[in-house]
């Protein structure tokens, strides 16, 4: 009989765990950034789709359907166009490259710049996946303070000085500018220049990522950071993961000609209230201006990461704040929620099971269920 291969003893020895397997998304699912099925605009996106393979079909014979390494050159210039009309900025489709979601764009920054050991600013409260990311490569994410508006720049600029009082130069800054992830916050334009201000005086590159960007409901977009920048200070980054489907895994990056040429080179791949109805006053939130996600605080007495273990248990998935944040503590009884793909019924269903499991794990809200609104 023929020997069997022994992979454990090939593998690696740095490897994360292995991935648990699949076995669909919870009944009560509010993790990840999925987004809202019956709005998915199928009907356009098949004739869109047929049209344009009926037009060009024919460059999918080629690796970058003949468009090049920086990806289908029409979407660049797409990109390009929505760029200057919503965010502000001006970029030649050249310096667009198109990514595999924009979690491809924060890989290939990372690859880019981080070594193990090696410092990044990011917003206390950050993107998880931002944040594993970090990590995996051993990179060393120190959380600057939020407040209503985003990253609080006087803290930054403290941090900032001291670490260059201790030799350190963080390799950059990264921020989710507009609709941040997981507060909803939108950082105001003079606290952009502020930003671009700091960033210009330690020499630390800012990394835009504005993932949320074209979610607003509400009030005045401010530019994007990259477009106030009068230098080469500022990656961008956007996805159309929100805007029209996660599982499309199209994002973009924008950066000077120079940096995008080594981004290239590093692309290997070929190209919601029923809240307040369950918690109470238990629960606070800050009503997001746009996106999919509320980010709560819960009492102190709530642990987030047990409660999101007791709650998978029954078949509600939540995002423990530990794993969203900069340093674990701070989130020790935060969750975030994505109210973007339940369906109402779900959203109260859920939250009011949810109620249910804390009040029994924590003894918090302090009636399970059906609190009366005041
Ligand atoms: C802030 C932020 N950036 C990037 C991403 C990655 O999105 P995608 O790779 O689908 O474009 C997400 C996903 O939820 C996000 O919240």
């Amino acid at each position: 009989m023929a020997a069997t291969i022994d992979y454990d003893a090939l593998l690696a020895p740095d490897l994360p765990p292995p991935a648990p397997r699949w076995n669909g998304f919870a009944p009560y699912n509010f993790i990840g950034g999925n987004v809202d099925a019956a709005s998915m605009p199928v009907e356009d996106m098949i004739a869109a789709t047929a049209s344009a393979l009926r037009r060009e079909g024919a460059t999918l014979a080629t690796y970058g359907l003949e468009s090049g390494p920086l990806g289908y050159r029409p979407l660049r210039e797409f990109v390009a166009a929505k760029l200057r009309k919503r965010s502000g900025l001006t970029v030649s489709p050249d310096n667009v490259l198109i990514t595999s979601g924009s979690n491809q764009a924060l890989d290939l920054v990372n690859e880019m710049f981080l070594r193990p050991g090696d410092t990044v600013l990011v917003e206390q409260f950050s993107y998880g996946g931002a944040l594993a990311r970090l990590r995996k490569l051993g990179g060393r994410p120190v959380g600057i303070p939020l407040d209503d508006d985003g990253m609080r720049m006087d803290l930054l600029g403290e941090k900032l000085a001291a670490l260059a009082s201790e030799g350190v130069k963080p390799k950059f800054i990264y921020v989710i500018p507009t609709i941040q992830n997981p507060g909803g916050s939108i950082m105001p334009e003079a606290r952009r220049a502020e930003l671009l201000e700091l960033s210009a005086q330690y020499g630390v590159p800012v990394f835009e990522d504005e993932c949320y960007a074209d979610l607003l409901w509400t009030g005045e977009r401010p530019p994007a950071i990259a477009a106030m920048d009068e230098s080469n200070r500022v990656i961008h980054c956007g996805s159309f993961s929100k805007t029209i489907a996660p599982a499309l895994r199209v994002g973009y990056i924008v950066a000077e000609p120079a940096l995008v040429a080594r981004m290239v080179a590093c692309k290997t791949d070929g190209g919601t209230g029923a809240l307040e109805e369950h918690f109470g006053t238990a629960a606070e939130f800050v009503p997001p201006a746009g996106g999919i996600f509320l980010w709560i605080s819960l009492p102190d007495a709530v642990d987030a990461m047990k409660l999101s273990a007791a709650s998978a248990a029954s078949g509600i998935a939540i995002n423990p704040g530990p794993e969203w944040s900069a340093d674990a503590e701070p989130a020790r009884s935060r969750i975030r929620l994505c109210f973007g793909n339940p369906t109402v019924g779900d959203i109260r269903e859920g939250v009011k099971k949810l109620a249910e499991i804390c009040h029994r794990e924590f003894g918090i809200p302090l009636r399970s269920g059906n609190i009366e609104r005041a």
